[in-house]
């Protein structure tokens, strides 16, 4: 599968057309292709930050978490979800706020093992993490790029994948074809339970992130799936606290209480929705 193909100029969603190291949109706009292959598609007028998304320090300490394989039952869980009608021979995926680029390339790598083949596109508003994501997997597009405004064609996908991320529903709902789905993974009640409970004085209600009933989709299938990790040293413990939201919402005092652990064993508890298109 060629990458960086059937792609959309950000400013005017006019088509873009590869030209050896660049994408060039009808109207002139050029786009270049950084040295390890990806593009950066998000134009400097929609960038609410110097550096939006996350810093490359939180991209890192992710990359190092999952290297050690703790979240590959999530992976699992994603290919044996995966909506039975949805799966074609050659399948068209867009991972919306991929990160480091983890669970595009596993999957992938599964998918081709099943002999489905891919055209799998990944992208994040951080240039950081799009880098990293870049150079663990070349056969992937990789965009730096915001849900907010999706640089690709009406229907270009059969799958959207949205992992612990900010979704924008009426720009998946655009770039999904008639028969598409979309995921949404999300943290589960009981998710890292016990850090939490170092962190933090008192267990907060629990409050799904996004409601079940969406405006542009139907709920197809729900489930959820728990497993424990074992952290066996405080820089592992770290890392792991860099990636979830608990670094900036945990006091000073409960990050000093978490210092004091060498190794846990945490629940993870995640939730999988997945949705069709309603039309
Ligand atoms: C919690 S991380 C999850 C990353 C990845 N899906 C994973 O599970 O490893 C959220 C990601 O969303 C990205 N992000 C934030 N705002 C975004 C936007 N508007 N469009 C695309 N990505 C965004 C961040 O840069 C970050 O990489
Ligand atoms: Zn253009």
């Amino acid at each position: 599968m060629p990458i960086l193909n059937n792609l959309s100029c950000p400013i005017d969603l006019a088509p873009l057309h590869r030209n050896e190291r660049s994408l060039i949109c009808p109207h002139g706009h050029t786009y270049d292709l950084a040295k390890s292959g990806y593009v950066n598609l998000l134009p400097v007028q929609n960038k609410r930050s110097k550096d939006p998304g996350d810093s490359k320090e939180m991209v890192a300490a992710r990359q190092a978490f999952l290297n050690q394989q703790h979240y590959f039952p999530i992976v699992e869980t994603i290919l044996s979800s995966w909506p039975e009608d949805n799966l074609r021979g050659d399948l068209r995926i867009l991972d919306a706020g991929c990160g480091e680029g983890y669970y595009l390339n596993e999957i992938g790598r599964l998918f081709t093992a099943q002999g489905i083949v891919t055209d799998r596109v990944g992208l994040d508003i951080s240039k950081w993490a799009v880098t990293a994501a870049s150079k663990r997997d070349k056969d992937v597009s990789w965009l730096v790029a915001s849900n907010a405004r999706l640089p690709m064609p009406n229907e270009r996908f059969d799958a959207v994948l949205c992992l612990f991320g900010f979704p924008v529903f009426a720009e998946f709902s655009r770039v999904l074809s008639e028969s598409g789905v979309l995921l949404l993974v999300e943290s589960g009640e009981d998710h890292l339970i016990e850090l939490r409970k170092i962190l933090y004085p008192a267990i907060h209600e629990y409050k799904p992130t996004f409601a079940s009933e969406l405006a542009d989709f139907g709920l197809i299938s729900e489930s959820s799936k728990r497993f424990f990790i074992t952290l066996d040293s405080q820089e592992k413990i770290q890392q792991l606290l860099s990636m979830t939201p608990h670094m900036h919402k945990a006091s000073y005092e409960g990050r000093e209480l978490l210092k004091q652990h060498d190794s846990l064993t945490l629940t993870a508890d995640i939730k999988f929705r997945w949705y069709q298109k309603k039309h």
